[in-house]
């Protein structure tokens, strides 16, 4: 029998990384980590507790007293982001999280307890962990990595077509200008910069859809695995 191996997929928002690390997961029968939502819940435990919280004196007693979890919604059967046993997926994927989640994630304090989080959950192998340095940082050694892009616009249209399908009423304009703000912070900041990993695939998702992202992953992932598709 093959080992269960780990697919690590780092890339930009709104390249259809989540979407596409879900069904990769799910055909494969593997666990399927969103890092970005655990970034995005302690963004949320932050602004719960106030401004002063960003201030380095409270971060460590804060984070503390974080705990995040995901558990499946039976009767969607999709995975629902929990911070100290409340459901806060809808909250997380708000405007106000999403406008603070780029500030929150570039301290160091936060990454590394996440990181650690997140190497335990892999340290098994037998998951698809999506995010901006699990090939670089959580698992350098994974077995495959992805890379995705696209272009901004592109980016910002199925964001923007995201929210409204939710009920959330923002303009492009501002989708766009927060993830470009998003993507100047991320792939700035010092500590765990977003950047390819040298032995990443890039795969640009501008002009292809979910399907075929999905099946160019299982490819690769069934290669890695010795297993014709
Ligand atoms: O994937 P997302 O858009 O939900 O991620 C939200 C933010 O979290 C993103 O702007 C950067 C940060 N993030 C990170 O720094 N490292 C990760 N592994 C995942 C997300």
């Amino acid at each position: 029998m093959s080992r269960d191996i780990v697919v690590a997929i780092d890339g930009y928002s709104g390249t259809g990384k989540s979407t596409t690390a879900k069904k990769v997961a799910s055909e494969l029968d593997y666990i399927y980590v969103d890092t970005g939502a655990m970034y995005r819940a302690v963004t949320l435990a932050f602004i719960r507790a106030g401004v002063e919280s960003f201030l380095s004196g409270k971060i460590k007693t804060l984070l503390d007293e974080v705990d995040i979890s995901f558990i499946k919604n039976s009767s969607t059967g999709l995975q629902e982001t929990y911070l100290n046993g409340e459901n806060v997926e809808e909250q997380i994927r708000g405007i106000e999280v999403s406008g603070r989640v780029s500030e929150v994630s570039a301290i160091s304090e936060v990454r590394r307890k996440l990181v650690e989080q997140q190497r335990s959950m892999g340290a098994n192998g037998g998951i698809v962990m999506d995010g901006r340095d699990i090939g670089t940082v959580v698992f350098p050694k994974a077995d495959l990595k992805v890379f995705m892009t696209a272009n901004d616009e592109v980016r910002a249209e199925r964001r923007w077509l995201e929210l409204k399908e939710k009920g959330k009423h923002i303009s492009k304009e501002e989708v766009l200008e927060n993830l470009r703000s998003r993507d100047e912070i991320d792939t700035s900041r010092v500590d765990s910069p977003l950047r390819q990993a040298d032995d990443a695939i890039l795969i640009d998702t501008s002009n292809i859809s979910i399907k075929q992202q999905v099946k160019d992953i299982l490819i690769l992932a069934k290669r890695k695995l010795g297993k014709d598709i």
